[in-house]
């Protein structure tokens, strides 16, 4: 489907009483958004996706124009893994001239990504909330690779009061390791192989917290240093946050933490993050 009003449409014609799973994503399809239909099939009865390259998240140097569309790749992947519907927009038909309305969440945004993307969460939030709007998902699916994105989306829906379950989905890796990411396509061959090492400095962090260490500073410079030791990485972030507020921790407590990071290699910019408790 390509129009607001076919997607509409569509919805008011489900049987009533049926649940709606909805899987947002922006294409070049792998994995880990098929573990996200996956998910959103055990969790409703009837399913659908949407792509949309969202240039409301994308900064202006950032890779709006170079982000892979392999749409008939995309659509067969969809088909294959049992989602009942597509929603594929444009830009004009979600953007009219003259938008002036946005969602700006205030908090979990800030930190991390937000702080190195101005703008980036309030054109998440935007987004989500539009195909929200238009879906009317009763349950929707977002991956815990991008916690921020979780965090962002779960604050919106609790503040603004809307009757839809968000459901995360564990981070799906190749086998050494690397988060999958519609971005591994940009890597070279070794950039490619050293990219594990961003999971690597993870693991080594949790391993430090599972033989007793608790200082966030610690945790952190066990991480860093995995990172440094190898060339063509440059650290955006490394922190020790509260899993669901995204707070900086300084001693992780009971109740746990969340080990994040963000790094580029090369003009690549890989995320990843690992809950320890
Ligand atoms: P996109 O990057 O295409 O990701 C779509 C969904 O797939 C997100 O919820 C993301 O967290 C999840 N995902 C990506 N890689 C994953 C992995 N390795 N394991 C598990 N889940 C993974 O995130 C977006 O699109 C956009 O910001 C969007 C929410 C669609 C709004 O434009």
């Amino acid at each position: 489907m390509r129009s607001v009003d076919d997607v509409r449409a569509w919805r008011k014609g489900l049987p009533t009483g049926k649940k709606l799973g909805f899987v947002p994503t922006m294409g070049a399809l792998h994995a880990g958004h098929l573990s996200l239909i996956e998910l959103a099939r055990q969790r409703s009865d009837i399913t659908i996706a949407s792509i949309f390259v969202n240039p409301l998240q994308f900064g202006p140097s950032e890779d709006l124009n170079r982000y892979p569309r392999p749409i008939e790749k995309d659509t067969a992947l969809l088909q294959a893994a049992g989602a009942d519907a597509l929603f594929l927009p444009e830009v004009a038909d979600l953007y009219p001239a003259g938008a002036s309305t946005f969602v700006i969440e205030e908090s979990v945004s800030l930190p991390l990504c937000g702080a190195v993307r101005p703008g980036h969460f309030r054109g998440v939030a935007t987004i989500v909330l539009k195909l929200f709007n238009i879906v009317q998902p009763d349950v929707a699916v977002f991956g815990q690779k991008d916690a921020q994105q979780c965090a962002v989306v779960e604050r919106m829906v609790r503040d603004l009061n809307m009757s839809i379950d968000i459901v995360r989905a564990p981070i799906v890796r190749e086998g050494d390791g690397l988060a999958l990411s519609s971005r591994n396509v940009y890597l070279t061959s070794e950039e490619r192989s050293a990219a594990p090492t961003v999971y690597a400095s993870l693991q080594m962090a949790k391993a430090a917290f599972e033989s007793g260490e608790r200082r966030a500073d610690a945790l952190k410079a066990v991480g860093q240093a995995v990172l440094s030791a190898k060339p063509g990485f440059t650290v955006i972030y490394w922190e020790v946050c509260n899993a669901s507020s995204l707070s900086m921790m300084r001693t992780v407590g009971p109740d746990g933490a969340l080990f994040v990071v963000a790094a580029c290699i090369g003009s690549v910019r890989l995320i990843d993050n690992i809950g320890v408790n």
